[in-house]
């Protein structure tokens, strides 16, 4: 199986699946025939390397490391590579939708995580570890949205390339970072909203009254629901320093 014949029988099981579950079945056996062979992977990598306007239509990402193959003209699904640097360990991380994750190449491992705590202190998050399996080429792992797919990909080879489909976003501008160890959370928007997010945080652990004055201001400010948000939580660690 080629991608292009992936796409088309992937496509075709929405048409006759609603329910995601099954879905999800039935394209990790289609992706494990797709990673039966590399020769279509290839013929990619050298169309990138040499066609520097096809290179171009890629959009920046969250992740450097990661290819736009594919995207469903229905919108049901995108189909993703990521290329990982030698014993390169992924941050611990959910999703906007369900996804399939699949080895081409190398030998990679990915650790599942549940989350403990309830979710009412902003940053603040605890996890357990549910499972640890290697994902070998050929195979499969899938996830779903937010808390049911929170996990950590590693590359335990020099090189390894990982095939992934996702469904369709929930559009919510950002996905979760996780620290295990420290216990928090953040979040990571959708570029390039995250610079801004970034600012408006450090404003927030900033001491005198500047910070606090630019915060209030912005209140007033016609920018994004989701800025305005973390205005909001900016201010409100700021007056906990204050106190
Ligand atoms: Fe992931």
């Amino acid at each position: 199986m080629d991608l292009e014949q992936f796409c088309n029988q992937f496509e075709d099981v929405f048409k006759k699946e609603e329910d995601i579950d099954n879905v999800i079945q039935e394209g990790r056996v289609l992706l494990s025939e797709l990673m039966g062979r590399t020769d279509w992977f290839q013929e990619f990598l050298k169309r990138i390397i040499l066609d520097a306007s096809f290179r171009q239509q890629q959009k920046p990402s969250r992740w450097l490391n990661e290819y736009l193959l594919h995207r469903s003209p229905s919108g049901n699904f995108v189909v993703l590579a990521y290329i990982w640097e030698p014993y390169q360990i992924d941050v611990i991380h959910d999703h906007n939708s369900w996804g399939i994750i699949g080895t081409l190449g190398g030998r990679v491992s990915e650790r599942k995580y549940r989350r403990v705590d309830e979710g009412t202190k902003d940053g603040y998050a605890k996890l357990e570890e549910v499972s640890h399996k290697l994902v070998l080429p050929g195979e499969t792992t899938f996830v779903r949205e937010m808390d049911k797919g929170i996990h950590r990909m590693e590359n335990l080879t020099e090189n390894a390339i990982s095939i992934n489909v996702y469904g369709k976003s929930l559009r919510q501008g950002y996905l979760h970072y996780y620290n295990f160890q420290n216990k928090t959370v953040s979040r990571a928007y959708v570029y390039p909203l995250y610079r801004a997010a970034l600012a408006v945080k450090t404003l927030g652990f900033m001491e005198g009254d500047t910070a606090k004055n630019v915060l209030e201001d912005m209140q007033n400010q016609p920018i994004e629901d989701l800025l305005k948000n973390e205005v909001e939580l900016s201010l409100v660690r700021l007056n906990a320093s204050r106190e």
